[in-house]
């Protein structure tokens, strides 16, 4: 139990190379002046990992004075030099190495990282997420190793559902993964990549577990407004708000269902955010 509830910040989704800029600047004034315990960064730092991106995510990242952790999105790593990506796909990023997928722990809260990514996968489209035996093995060891009565937050890029079938699951491996969270009764999975925030239970066959996404703050967005999410927990409560310039109430910021794409709906029945604000043609991917 803590005395003053600890406040986190959850961003996601910056896509350096086509940034919310004016967001960017209101965020990082919220974090110098609120101080937040910590920030937890879900992935999609850059458009397309060029060297000039990473390098602009890296001095926004370190310029930030409070503990960061970040996860790396499937935007991250070297798109179009498919050598680098296979033989060094984090040499992009070297300034931030220190924080990648980095574990957090406060008092009776820790937040242990998810890798929802990889360097190549048995399927055509690399974009969608993929929880190996080795990255869960890893998260779920870290989470069995928090002192007793400590909870905790997992960080992944990816929301963890599967959605539709196999080949196009929106992360593989995601249900067994969230099973064992389920289990291992954590707090909620942070997540990005679809652009819009949610605050959904999901249930599993251990018991639900509360997925909470982030919103981005580039200007690929979905159907709300850039923004991203200010976590307060006093040991009993986590209390999620969905912080955005235009203050619109959280509930109006959230969708209801989790798409199986970061991409604008575009079909009927596709989740959409009360907010509505749908772009009339999608954000530019280059
Ligand atoms: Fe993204
Ligand atoms: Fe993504």
């Amino acid at each position: 139990m803590t005395s003053e509830p600890l406040c986190l910040f959850h961003l996601s989704d910056i896509h350096f190379g086509l940034e919310d800029r004016d967001a960017l600047e209101w965020v990082r004034g919220e974090i110098l002046a609120r101080r937040p315990q910590a920030v937890v960064i879900t992935g999609d730092h850059t458009m397309r990992a060029r060297h000039h991106e990473w390098a602009a995510a890296t001095r926004w990242i370190t310029a930030l004075e409070v503990p960061v952790t970040i996860s790396i999105g499937n935007h991250d790593m070297p798109y179009f030099n498919l050598i680098e990506r296979f033989f060094a796909p984090y040499k992009r990023f070297e300034g931030v190495k220190a924080l990648v997928e980095r574990e957090i722990d406060l008092p009776g809260l820790a937040i242990v990282p998810l890798k929802t990514v990889r360097r190549w996968q048995p399927r055509l489209n690399w974009s969608k997420g993929w929880v190996t035996q080795a990255a869960l093995g890893r998260c779920l060891a870290a989470l069995d190793a928090l002192p007793a009565g400590t909870r905790a937050l997992v960080a992944v890029h990816h929301p963890l559902r599967e959605v539709g079938t196999h080949g196009t699951a929106l992360t593989h491996g995601g249900e067994r993964a969230l099973r064992e969270l389920a289990r291992r009764g954590v707090l909620g999975v942070l997540s990005g990549h679809v652009h819009d925030p949610f605050d959904i239970a999901e249930p599993t066959a251990e018991g639900p577990v509360r997925m909470i996404g982030a919103g981005t703050l580039s200007q690929r967005i979905r159907s709300t407004p850039p923004s991203f999410n200010e976590l307060a927990w006093d040991g009993t409560h986590l209390e999620v708000t969905t912080r955005n310039l235009e203050h619109l109430p959280t509930p109006e910021m959230q969708i209801a269902d989790v798409p199986p794409d970061a991409l604008p709906p575009r079909a009927p029945g596709e989740p959409v955010a009360p907010a509505g604000r749908v772009p009339p043609v999608d954000p530019p991917v280059y």
